[in-house]
């Protein structure tokens, strides 16, 4: 496994700890601020009205899917081997039936080379590893720990948690398939991706999870892609309404995303490659 890391060094990391270990001191004081608050005589007199004021508020309301729903098979048939490795999903992963329907389009589809924004744990990079053929490379960027006060966009609450890990890729590491894979390290929005462009049969969009990163994420997966090259996208039409959102717009206004989908019973989005523009 060869492992690539760009603009970290322990100075930062040192600081990061530190930040992170303040950042959860904070948090615990503020659970215990909650909690007093709550068995406080105050609250429970002004809890009946904020409970009303809550009632009163707009809900948001989540944006509509617009791309069509097809059945997996109908983009590709496959009745071939694949493998599943780590089949448990923790927070942050794809679901069983997405790993399974990604791990199904790279078994038919035979991609060389595969890009991944977003490692995580490196589940998904290890199925992908493992399904594609011999020789085949799987790069996988991740933001470093070190870089989540210094992003080019702001990171959203809930994707600052997916960055805060020990180590990326935590379940690739050591296993049979990582010899395939190539861990980089970066912010999507700045990484430099030149050695890539023109050059990935897949491109599996799955980082930071707000409009200004799936629309970077999405223009660089644009430009990596290979003639024969598929993107997929994680979170289409799910809490993450950014990734909904981004993709209904690109696909009402751009000639180029036309041809979107969303795979039936999960959360991706597919462009597939001229050659493969299923019926829908
Ligand atoms: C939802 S997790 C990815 C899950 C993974 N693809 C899987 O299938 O298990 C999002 C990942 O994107 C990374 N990330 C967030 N913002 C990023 C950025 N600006 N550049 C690169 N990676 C980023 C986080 O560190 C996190 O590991």
């Amino acid at each position: 496994m060869i492992l690539v890391e760009r603009g970290f060094s322990m100075g930062s990391l040192y600081e990061a700890e530190l930040r992170a270990w303040q950042a959860e001191a904070e948090a615990k004081q503020a659970k215990a601020q909650v909690a007093a608050l709550l068995n406080s005589t105050s609250w429970r007199i002004t809890a009946p009205l904020r409970w009303c004021a809550s009632k009163l508020r707009k809900t948001p309301i989540k944006p509509a899917r617009l791309l069509p729903v097809m059945a997996l098979r109908n983009f590709v048939q496959w009745d071939g081997e694949r493998e599943i490795v780590e089949p448990t999903a923790v927070d942050g992963n794809v679901s069983l039936e997405e790993l399974m329907a990604i791990v199904t389009v790279v078994a038919c589809h035979r991609p060389n080379t595969i890009f991944e924004i977003g490692t995580f744990d490196g589940r998904t990079t290890l199925n992908l590893a493992l399904n594609a053929p011999a020789g085949s490379k799987v790069y996988t960027l991740d933001l470093p720990v070190s870089a989540i006060n210094s992003t080019v966009h702001e990171l959203d609450f809930h994707d600052r948690k997916y960055v805060f890990k020990p180590s990326s890729g935590a379940r690739f590491a050591g296993r049979t398939g990582s010899e395939k894979i190539i861990q980089l390290y970066g912010d999507s929005a700045t990484f430099d991706f030149s050695e890539f462009i023109g050059k990935m049969d897949l491109v599996f969009v799955d980082g930071s999870h707000t409009r200004a990163y799936v629309e970077a994420d999405t223009r660089t997966a644009m430009l990596l892609r290979s003639p024969r090259g598929i993107i997929l996208w994680h979170d289409y039409s799910s809490c993450w309404d950014d990734v909904t959102k981004t993709l209904n717009s690109l696909q009402a206004t751009d000639p180029r995303f036309k041809d979107l989908f969303q795979i039936a019973g999960t959360s991706i989005a597919v462009m597939p490659p001229k050659a493969l523009v299923p019926a829908v």
